[in-house]
């Protein structure tokens, strides 16, 4: 199923071919005979959400002043950094060896500008995260080219994916936004037939110690091809019943980080740029809420990366430790992200 650019008015649109349900317009999708929701401009309150997401709910929201905000913020730096090149077209002026030593400041940059995290405050703020019980992570800039131009390192195309198989905690959310117009040849896809199936995967050769040492760190590295240790599915599995959801630029998708998802390959003749980050709540980490974890064999956590919106302050350690489980790394167990490239 196809949802495409979905604005206030599409949505509307969407009232006759999908359901409205109590709160907010909502399409149901059905793949191997699993339901899955997906709920635009949803008035369900944020705990509410949290425990949809949970389920295996979409959530799309449609642009808001902080989420603009935020994609103004990125647009800026990233016409900042490639200059009189128009950054959607950079990548046919330029090589890709020098393309990639123009996206790795600039993705740097971005995860560090203090306003990108004032703006994603703001965001969360907006959207009814309650401040004190809200940690996110850094923001990543995402750059995916088109043609196959760079799918490797700092363009990386992700296959198939939970991302708790990077030892995420199950109650993660995922926050994403697309900068720029996007369509349907260079969106983010959803494999919900395998919300509730396991999938043979590689991520109990996963470690979040190794990853932050090694993986992350080495991301600029890799132009041509990306031999790092992702967590990938371990046979072909059936993606035929994929989602695609686009909305407008500045505009927000939320899922379950325990939701299958990959990139789809950008075949749109324009470099995509989106901005995505995550959220955990204190109360569901402490209760051991989230996404039921069906196949996830990575070990240690990532929990440590996450700062209360209010202070910035990291999770208590007593509270990291119901995660941290299984490690026999000895990597660095905060990604320091002055290191990302
Ligand atoms: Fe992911």
């Amino acid at each position: 199923m196809v949802l495409a650019n979905l604005g206030r008015e599409d949505a509307l649109a969407v009232r006759f071919v999908g359901v409205q349900s109590r709160n907010g317009i909502g399409v149901e999708t059905k793949g191997r005979g699993r339901m899955s929701w997906i709920l635009i401009d949803s008035d369900l309150t944020e705990s509410a959400r949290r425990e949809s997401l949970y389920n295996g709910t979409l959530f799309l929201t449609t642009p808001t002043p902080a989420t603009k905000a935020l994609c103004d913020l990125a647009w800026e730096m990233i016409e900042d950094a490639f200059g009189d090149v128009d950054p959607h077209e950079a990548q046919d002026a330029l090589p890709v060896e020098e393309f990639s030593n123009v996206i790795g400041p600039l993705k740097t940059n971005f995860t560090h500008e203090a306003r990108s995290k004032e703006a994603i405050t703001a965001m969360l703020i907006e959207f009814g995260c309650d401040p004190e019980e809200t940690y996110f992570d850094i923001p990543r800039l995402r750059v995916v080219t088109h043609s196959n131009y760079l799918t490797a390192g700092l363009g990386y195309a992700y296959q198939p994916h939970r991302d708790i198989w990077y030892a995420a905690p199950p109650c993660q959310v995922n926050w994403w936004l697309p900068i720029n117009s996007i369509g349907l040849a260079s969106a983010l896809a959803f494999h919900p037939q395998w919300w509730s199936n396991p999938v043979p995967n590689t991520s109990s050769g996963f470690d979040t110690y190794e990853w932050n040492a090694t993986g992350r760190a080495d991301a600029a590295k890799h132009v041509k091809t990306d031999t790092r240790n992702h967590p990938v599915p371990s046979e072909e599995i059936d993606l035929s019943d994929d989602i695609r959801i686009v909305g407008q630029p500045a505009s927000t998708l939320m899922f379950s980080g325990a939701h299958l998802h990959s990139t789809v390959p950008n075949t749109s003749g324009r470099t995509r740029f989106s901005i995505d980050f995550r959220t955990i709540n204190l109360s569901d980490l402490v209760n051991r809420v989230g996404a039921v974890e069906i196949d996830d064999g990575s070990t240690g956590t990532t929990a440590r990366d996450f700062l209360r919106l209010t202070d910035r302050s990291q999770l208590p350690e007593d509270v990291v430790a119901l995660y941290d489980v299984g490690s026999t790394h000895s990597g660095p167990l905060v990604f320091d992200p002055s290191v990302v490239s």
